[in-house]
């Protein structure tokens, strides 16, 4: 039956960032969906809040503190959420933040520290999560993409799209590579989403009346929007799709 395949009862889900915002949203959805759960989150005390929620819906849930713009730290997070649950069958790369800043401004550090989180850590944390998957006989990997990895570009964000745009590349990249292995990797593009990291952006009134003016399902998305697509492309009823990715979007870039 067709709704089987969208259940997850037996895998396990890492989704780093899960914590809070739309990382959050997704790693309800893939509990609720049936998936024990992995939160990374930078505090413990974040990421132990979240797995209590988890865990009173009847499923497994660890939280582990990792910083992922520290490679040591990422491939620490894989490891020990694989040995705590001795698998490991979906990856959601959802850790990130931003720095907005006029391109003229944006400095060599500004360069790294952006980099290390939003695409140096989905790069590796995926690598590292494909080998365990792939002696698994396959997996899921989601990546957050950004309305900046198509033909978005808002002022002050040239660093956040080089990175997301990047995001999108490396998606496609390891979706060849991994197809081998029963690995599928794509990617969600969240439109306008309030939430720590877009905070400032929402307190500009006008500006807020201009994006939702151009809306066409007139409204920002809240995380648990994200939880369908995130459920669907951790499931096994997208196993024929890789590569991908889909705008969870209210309509933005129709536009
Ligand atoms: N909010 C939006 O409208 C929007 C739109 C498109 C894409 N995104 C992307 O969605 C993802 C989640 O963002 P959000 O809007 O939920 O923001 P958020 O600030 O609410 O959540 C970001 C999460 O990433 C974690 N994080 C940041 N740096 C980290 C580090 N070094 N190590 C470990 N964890 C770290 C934070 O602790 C937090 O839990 C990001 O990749 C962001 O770029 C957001």
């Amino acid at each position: 039956m067709i709704i089987d395949k969208f259940k997850l009862n037996g895998k396990v889900a890492l989704v780093t960032g899960g914590a809070r915002g739309l990382g959050r949203g997704i790693a309800q959805g893939l509990a609720e969906a049936g998936a024990d759960i992995a939160v990374a989150s930078r505090t413990v005390e974040e990421g132990k809040k979240a797995a209590e929620e988890m865990t009173a819906l009847g499923r497994k849930a660890l939280a582990v503190q990792a910083d992922v713009s520290k490679l040591s730290e990422v491939y620490r997070l894989i490891d020990e959420v694989v040995n705590h649950f001795g698998r490991l069958d979906v990856l959601v790369n959802a850790a990130g933040f931003n720095i907005r800043k006029h391109f003229l401004d944006f400095t060599e550090e500004d360069y790294e520290s952006l980099m290390a989180v939003q695409l140096r850590a989905v790069f590796f944390a995926s690598q590292r999560a494909a080998k365990v998957m792939k002696e698994q006989g396959g997996g899921k990997i989601i990546n957050i993409g950004s309305l900046t990895c198509v033909e978005f570009a808002g002022p002050n964000i040239a660093l956040y799209g080089t990175a997301k745009s990047g995001v999108l590349g490396l998606t496609r990249g390891m979706a060849k590579d991994l197809a081998p292995y029963n690995i599928n990797v794509n990617a969600i593009g969240p439109g306008w989403f309030k939430t720590k990291m877009t905070e400032k952006v929402f307190q500009d009134e006008a500006n807020v009346q201009r994006m939702l003016s151009r809306l066409p399902l007139g409204r920002f998305g809240v995380p648990e929007d994200l939880a369908g697509a995130a459920v669907f492309l951790a499931s096994s009823a997208s196993d024929y799709i890789t590569g991908q990715i889909i705008f969870v979007d209210g309509g933005w870039l129709i536009n």
